[in-house]
C-alpha cells in the first residue's frame, strides 16, 4: 500500500493510513501469488467483508508486507476503485 501510494497509483487511496479501518487499499493478488503471503487476520477478513467485489484472492494491501521474494507480484486494483 505505501509504495502504490507513493508511485501515485490509483485506486490505492489507503484512506485510513494502514490502520486496518478503510479497505481502500483493496486489491486482488495472482493467482500464482495468493499462498506466497501469510493468510488474512481475522481483523483483515472481516474488514474485507465490507469490500464491494470481493474475491478469494482480495486482500488489502496495506496487510501485504513487502519482502524480496514478492518482486514481481502481480496484483489488480478492482475496478470500482480505478475509476
Ligand atoms: S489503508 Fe485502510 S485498510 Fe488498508
Amino acid at each position: 500500500m505505501e509504495g502504490a501510494v507513493r508511485a501515485g497509483i490509483d485506486g490505492i487511496d489507503a484512506d485510513c493510513g494502514g490502520q486496518l479501518s478503510c479497505a481502500t487499499c483493496h486489491v486482488y493478488l495472482g493467482e500464482d501469488w495468493v499462498g506466497r503471503v501469510p493468510e488474512p487476520t481475522e481483523d483483515e477478513d472481516a474488514l474485507l467483508e465490507f469490500a464491494a467485489e470481493r474475491q478469494e484472492n482480495s486482500r488489502l494491501s496495506c496487510q501485504i508486507f513487502v519482502r524480496s521474494d514478492l518482486d514481481g507480484m502481480e496484483i489488480r486494483i478492482p475496478t470500482h476503485q480505478a475509476s
